[in-house]
């Protein structure tokens, strides 16, 4: 069953080329088009005047991804909650505001009850992204779209995650083609790049074994910080979500602009900072941020593009993906912090696929 990987971990990072053709096979037929989205959603997408995503987990940073996506392509306010936290505060509801789900097994508790919380406050439509058909979240719902990234078995979510990253960013364009904000022309560059992500995913793949050389270093450390800017902040999280829940190794995510507000004090020879750092319009930002990191002896390990134009140097590290892929980049980002969790989890030899005090479904509060 795990043919030639060692955990389910490992072979679900590397079934993520073909999870993501099967979940966009659609849209390269048909185009960005509202009945991806479920046979009510023509008539539901051009009402909408914003996005309310609900979430726990990796899920939910998914969602926060697609806040920059949904605002930016589609024009429309987009706001990103926990599950949990939603579910017990007195919220402000606009019935216009689509409410959005976004679950691998379409079975956590918590989402389930922000649904019903939501739509008891008034929220009229709610779309699941989901990978589990029939499922209690997408059943509860009036529009659908699953990913399809085949049963998930090992604990840390990879495959679902950046299959629901694709869904979501098909989305957003979708709302900004029925907004009118999106032309055929953009709609056509979009198909392009959507066509070009498995093999960009499959090029990042293909990055292990320089991923691995890196492992040693981080499994004799007892934490490490994650940076990222913009699309690639949500992106920093999961990073850090991923180390920690399957290497132990205590590890947190921040917004690189908000070094010197804080973590900073954090850092110092034996802290690992990771930075996300392909060419996009913040990377000049994110390089003064790796100097203030480097200033204090905290040592670099970069997930840069082609278009980066960094080299190693001096304590700073940096593992290249071959090409930018522009919007979609924080997608092919995911492939690399997935490969480092995992080859440090597999140096310290824990139990990979099955993480202590975890469980892969959580349907209790
Ligand atoms: C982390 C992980 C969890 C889940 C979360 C939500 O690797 O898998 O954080 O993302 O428990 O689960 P779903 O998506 O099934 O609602």
């Amino acid at each position: 069953e795990l043919g030639p990987y060692s955990h389910f971990m490992q072979k679900e990072i590397h079934e993520q080329p073909k999870a993501l053709s099967d979940t966009i096979e659609a849209i390269l037929d048909d185009g960005f088009s509202a009945a991806l989205f479920g046979a009510n959603a023509a008539n539901v997408l051009p009402t909408l005047s914003g996005v309310k995503i609900l979430a726990c987990g990796t899920s939910y940073y998914a969602g926060l991804t697609a806040k920059y996506w949904i605002e930016s392509i589609a024009g429309v306010v987009c706001d990103v909650e926990i599950a949990s936290e939603y579910r017990y505060r007195d919220a402000f509801a606009d019935p216009q505001h689509l409410v959005v789900t976004i679950s691998q097994s379409g079975e956590t508790l918590d989402t389930m009850e922000a649904l019903k919380y939501a739509k008891s406050l008034g929220h009229r439509h709610a779309l699941s992204i989901c990978n589990v058909r029939e499922s209690a979240i997408p059943r509860a719902s009036d529009l659908v779209f699953y990913t399809r990234a085949g049963a998930e078995i090992g604990v840390a979510s990879t495959k679902a995650f950046t299959t629901q990253l694709v869904s979501l960013f098909a989305l957003a364009v979708t709302l900004g083609k029925v907004r009118g904000r999106v032309t055929a022309e953009q709609e056509a560059q979009y198909l392009a790049e959507l066509r070009h992500l498995p093999g960009s995913v499959q090029h990042a793949l293909n990055l292990e074994p320089q991923i691995t050389a890196w492992s040693a270093q981080f499994a004799a450390k007892n934490d490490a910080l994650f940076l990222g800017r913009g699309l690639h902040y949500p992106i920093a999280l999961e990073g850090a979500l991923k180390l920690k829940e399957i290497s132990y190794i205590h590890a947190e995510a921040y917004p690189a602009g908000e070094l010197k507000h804080g973590p900073l004090a954090l850092v110092d020879e034996n802290m690992p900072v990771v930075v996300i750092a392909p060419n996009d319009v913040l990377l000049e930002k994110v390089k003064s941020n790796m100097q203030e990191v480097r200033a204090r002896g905290g040592e670099l390990f970069v997930f840069a593009d082609a278009d980066s134009h960094f080299s190693d140097s001096d304590g700073v590290h940096v593992i290249r993906t071959p090409r930018h892929v522009g919007v979609l980049s924080p997608i092919v980002h995911s492939i690399p912090v997935q490969l480092l969790a995992y080859h440090v989890a597999l140096t310290r030899g824990t139990d990979v696929d099955k993480p202590r005090n975890l469980a892969k479904s959580v349907t209790v509060e």
